[in-house]
């Protein structure tokens, strides 16, 4: 979910409003506003997106106050509909609260409080809350931030909240634990978000709470933080934003996933610029130049992450096991943390996420620290929670990516662990000094190559066109490029559900090919590098078996297009490095899939860009 607030001496509703847009990658299903103008509570709430909530907002009350709270929701208790919906409010109608998280002993609260009395109109956890506020500020007779403190104290779960009293319009209490909250600070006037893109506009200055603060936030006055468990007071700190607005706009393209596909050479780039210097021969990474007998003294790597970033741990895992002769175990985060894994203080743990926030990943990392392991973010964040979590780390430095479907993200995860697995490699001697070089320079080329990847754009969409109707897809690849594969059927899936399957080629025969038909198209990423004479098998397989091909291919290839029904065309490179071109046409072809069934490509049904509960 996300959250917004706004205290201070302009309107709050269009600044919420907007806010809410910008957030709506963490979720979408359901929407509201909370304003108040010093005479009246004005909520309003919908189930659907936020334009639906500007509809019906401005057709039935008036915008006008100078406090307000936002929320976009993303169901966790309770189904989507308005009544769920954020924000929620007391028994009395004094207090108003929107929530990012769950509180887990929500039932046990809910219980107590109907035996006081209390009634409630929703199924969350987040109506318990507020009324918990309440009532623990009545009976002791204190403020509102006493009371919120106390509250959260008998609260097990994760929070970011915004809280404030109708009675006492001057303040906002603000809390986090496990859910991130940035506070925009103004001239006279404070911005309250999940992350900094709603207040960009209006200031560059913020403070990004830690979990366990709280913070009351007052207006015309100043922010004051506490620790929510033994009450010391914290200094704020403020930080100087990087973010621009042009880069969370949409610039020209019809999509933010189309932009950030068509954005993937200059953000390999950045990822690599300052950090590969291909004319001394070196890699200069600070998170991993001061941490270098660590990871060379490690027994072996474990990477933890969920969704495509996991993917980039898979292909991560080729790269450092082929390059850097180091033993990789890739996992899902969530099973990770729950699975009792043995880990060891010599075990190096890499924690790979994009927006930094995911709660299963930030689970594992704590896990692991536990454990005595060193652990390395691979985030694109910059000061998200995982990047402060963990002991070191590299920035991907993408851009925000604002598609919920993952592309630049991946991109650029695979460029950085390239870069890690390259500089250990040469740190210990796995690799020559030639052919060291020889990965940096094609690195380096990368970009132009991806340009180049991205001209077969309107040969991709007449394939999209020609299989859009198909009821699923397989995605076949080997090696590096299996990870690929899997990648391809998830923005498949998560864009136009159209069932897909992503399989090492090779295992198709031993289950998957009892699928194949003449109505199943197969996706097969065949280029010269890397088992290409056992995958051409793998393609004569499905097409005795009437299967569709279309084949991601080296540039000139002659064998496959005889066999192929479509080929994409992709430039060579080294094995390693392949992963970076032959995922950019499995990223246009769902893209232009998904829109010619006419899905909404930026924010697909059911799913959140950043998933801060477990
Ligand atoms: C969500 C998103 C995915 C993403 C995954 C991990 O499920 O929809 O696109 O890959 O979370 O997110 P992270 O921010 O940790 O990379």
């Amino acid at each position: 979910c996300g959250i917004v607030g706004y205290i201070g001496h302009r309107d709050a509703y269009p600044i919420v409003l907007k806010g809410l847009q910008r957030l709506e990658y963490r979720g979408y299903d359901s929407a509201g506003i909370a304003l108040y103008d010093g005479e009246s509570l004005k909520v309003c709430k919908t189930q659907g997106k936020v334009q639906d909530l500007k509809e019906k907002f401005e057709k039935t009350t008036d915008t006008s106050g100078t406090i307000g709270i936002g929320h976009t929701r993303w169901a966790t208790h309770g189904v989507p509909n308005d009544v769920n919906s954020h924000p929620h409010y007391s028994n009395s109608g004094d207090l108003v609260i929107i929530h990012n998280g769950i509180i887990e002993n929500y039932d046990a609260l809910r219980k107590e409080l109907i035996s006081r009395g209390y009634t409630f109109q929703s199924d969350t956890d987040t109506e318990v809350l507020v009324n918990l506020i309440e009532e623990i500020k009545k009976q002791e007779n204190i403020k509102l931030g006493k009371a919120v403190q106390i509250a959260l104290n008998q609260t097990i779960g994760a929070y970011a909240i915004a809280v404030f009293d109708r009675n006492k319009p001057d303040e906002i209490v603000v809390a986090r634990l496990g859910s991130p909250l940035a506070i925009g600070v103004g001239e006279d006037e404070f911005f309250i978000a999940s992350d900094a893109s709603p207040f960009i506009e209006f200031t560059n200055n913020a403070i990004y709470l830690e979990d366990g603060e709280m913070a009351i936030v007052r207006r015309g006055r100043d922010v004051k933080i506490r620790k929510i468990k033994n009450d010391n007071l914290v200094d704020p700190y403020i930080q100087e934003l990087q973010l621009n607005l042009e880069q969370i706009e949409k610039g020209g393209y019809e999509h933010f996933m189309l932009k950030e596909i068509y954005e993937q050479p200059d953000a390999v780039t950045d990822t690599y610029r300052g950090r590969m210097l291909v004319e001394q021969s070196l890699i200069r990474m600070a998170g991993v130049d001061d941490n270098l007998e660590r990871f060379l003294n490690a027994d072996r790597i474990i990477i933890v992450a969920c969704g495509t970033s996991w993917h980039a741990g898979l292909v991560a895992e080729y790269i450092f096991e082929d390059i850097a002769r180091i033993p990789v175990e890739v996992e899902y985060a969530s099973e990770f943390r729950y699975r009792n894994p043995i880990i060891g203080s010599k075990d190096v743990v890499i924690a790979i996420s994009q927006s930094g926030e995911t709660a299963d990943t930030m689970a594992a990392i704590k896990l692991a620290k536990e454990k005595g392991a060193f652990v390395f973010g691979v985030c694109n964040v910059v000061g998200s929670s995982i990047s402060r979590e963990t002991h070191a780390g590299a920035y991907t430095h993408a851009g925000p990516e604002i598609g919920v479907a993952s592309t630049k993200a991946f991109t650029t995860q695979i460029t950085v662990l390239s870069l890690i697995a390259l500089k250990l490699a040469k740190a210990k001697g796995a690799i020559s000094n030639s052919d060291f070089q020889y990965h940096l320079e094609e690195l380096d080329l990368i970009p132009e190559k991806i340009k180049q990847a991205l001209a077969s754009n309107e040969h991709i969409k007449k394939v999209a066109h020609k299989y859009m109707n198909a009821a699923n897809f397989l995605y076949l690849g080997r090696g590096f490029n299996f990870p690929v594969a899997l990648e391809g059927a998830l923005k498949l899936k998560e864009i136009s559900y159209i069932h897909a399957e992503g399989y090492p080629a090779a295992e198709m025969k031993h289950g998957p090919i009892a699928l194949i038909d003449e109505k199943m198209p197969v996706v097969v990423i065949a280029t010269k590098k890397g088992h290409y004479e056992k995958v051409v098998s793998n393609i004569q397989e499905i097409k005795s078996r009437k299967g569709k091909i279309i084949a991601v291919v080296t540039e000139g290839d002659q064998d496959v297009r005889s066999m192929a029904d479509y080929v994409i065309e992709v430039p060579d490179t080294v094995e390693a490095l392949t992963p970076l071109l032959t995922t950019i046409p499995l990223q246009l072809l769902s893209y232009h899939i998904a829109v010619m069934l006419g899905k909404n490509v930026d924010q697909p049904r059911n799913l959140a860009k950043s998933v801060t509960v477990e």
